[in-house]
């Protein structure tokens, strides 16, 4: 459990922030999550002292910068536990890691080829690959949701079949909290010698992953909801299968040679590091990940846990709610629900009234809300810097709206 939560708190100065001159209740870190001191004052610091580009200069500020980036990289590495730092590659975030290997992976596959993603995925684990079936004739299958908002495992064994060419799916889902079974989902793809790919962009925070245990194929994961800067995101993958894949992007970094008649692709991990990098959001993503090693993985999960087992507790005992979640099935951080009769943006906007921000809508997962028929949800999010006594006060808010609302 966590034992500091007051000091945790004070390392994050925006929750001393009024809105509507009421105290703030951030429950939308799935979202974006705010930012500890120790990764404000980094980039600060790396502005104030360090600042140049890397990879370019001979000089002392871009070595050290340039250092400074590839020491994030080792970080990176030994977080996941990855065989080798190159197979760690900055991208923009879990939207870019994916766009990346549906379209670089993607170039290695043929008309006919099918790819299985999941009911609950993000958009951005869907749209990238119908952008893939415009250039390749690929065939996208889905593993439906039983109605326990689990993945349906033995549907997704009768998707497979000789043409499958690669799994992706979300290890926590963004709108229901649902962890699902990554090994299992894994070892069953890899029984077909199909790769998989990880979208850990609600999970990286929560749960420690081991890339080498779990022997993932991709994963893919975003700085700015593991209280890192944004614009800053990883995606692992496996060194063999980098090196069989084309460059993504052209341009600067990433070549050994150009000519007008050709150019020569740098090694990995620059092959798809093209063009300046957000490097100052590399070297915040490495204070960050040593911000959660501090507290402790399993310390967060705990206290996480404790935190979505309470509001669960109290949100069900109010009248016409309907939680898109069961009690009984591994979960976390993140709860999705309605009340009958009042829409999930108009519950938001009287929230925020009262200084409680929480996401409403569709959260990206549009075929999602169509299997729950619904438009959206309020969605609630915790981590480790919410409280107990937050979750009170946002559960009788919340009835407070409801009695405004349907009186
Ligand atoms: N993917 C983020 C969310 O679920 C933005 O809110």
């Amino acid at each position: 459990m966590i034992d500091n939560l007051n000091k945790i708190r004070n390392d994050f100065p925006i929750l001393k922030t009024k809105v509507y001159d009421k105290p703030l209740v951030f429950l939308d870190s799935a979202a974006s999550s705010q930012k500890p001191d120790c990764v404000i004052n980094a980039v600060a610091d790396f502005y104030k002292r360090h600042n140049a580009n890397i990879h370019r200069g001979v000089y002392f500020l871009s070595q050290k910068a340039t250092a400074l980036y590839e020491e994030t990289r080792v970080k990176v590495q030994q977080f996941i536990n990855a065989k080798y730092s190159h197979e760690i590659i900055f991208t923009r975030g879990t939207t870019e890691g994916i766009n990346l290997v549906a379209s670089s992976f993607g170039d290695l596959l043929s008309d006919g080829d099918e790819v299985i993603i999941s009911e609950m995925e993000h958009h951005a684990n869907i749209v990238p690959w119908q952008l893939l079936q415009k250039r390749k004739k690929i065939v996208i299958k889905v593993i439906p949701i039983t109605s326990d908002f689990q993945l349906d495992i033995a549907a997704y064994k009768k998707l497979i079949n000789q043409r499958t060419k690669l799994v992706s799916v979300t290890h926590i889902s963004n709108t229901l909290g649902t962890i699902n079974p990554i090994q299992l989902i894994i070892d069953i793809a890899h029984a077909n010698n199909i790769p998989v790919l990880i979208d850990a962009a609600q999970s990286i925070h929560h749960k420690a992953i081991d890339v080498q245990k779990l022997d993932v194929d991709f994963l893919v994961f975003s700085g700015h909801k593991m209280y890192a800067e944004t614009g800053i995101g990883i995606l692992y993958g496996k060194e063999d299968l980098l090196n069989k894949m084309p460059p993504y992007q052209g341009g600067g970094d990433m070549i050994k040679d150009v000519t007008f008649e050709q150019t020569t692709f740098a090694e990995l991990p620059q092959k798809f590091e093209a063009g300046t990098t957000n490097y100052s959001g590399a070297i915040s993503l490495k204070v960050a990940i040593e911000y959660i090693e501090k507290i402790g993985l399993d310390k967060i999960a705990c206290y996480e846990g404790k935190l979505q087992d309470y509001a669960i507790a109290k949100l069900r005992k109010m009248p016409d709610i309907q939680l898109y979640t069961t009690s009984k099935f591994n979960k976390t951080s993140v709860i999705s629900f309605n009340i009958k009769g009042i829409h999930h943006e108009d519950i938001g906007t009287m929230l925020d009234k009262m200084g409680i921000a929480v996401r409403t809508g569709g959260h990206c997962t549009y075929p999602l809300m169509k299997k729950l028929g619904v438009t959206g949800t309020v969605r609630a999010s915790f981590v480790l810097y919410n409280t107990f006594a937050e979750i009170d006060f946002f559960v009788k808010s919340l009835q407070r709206v409801v009695n405004m609302l349907k009186n």
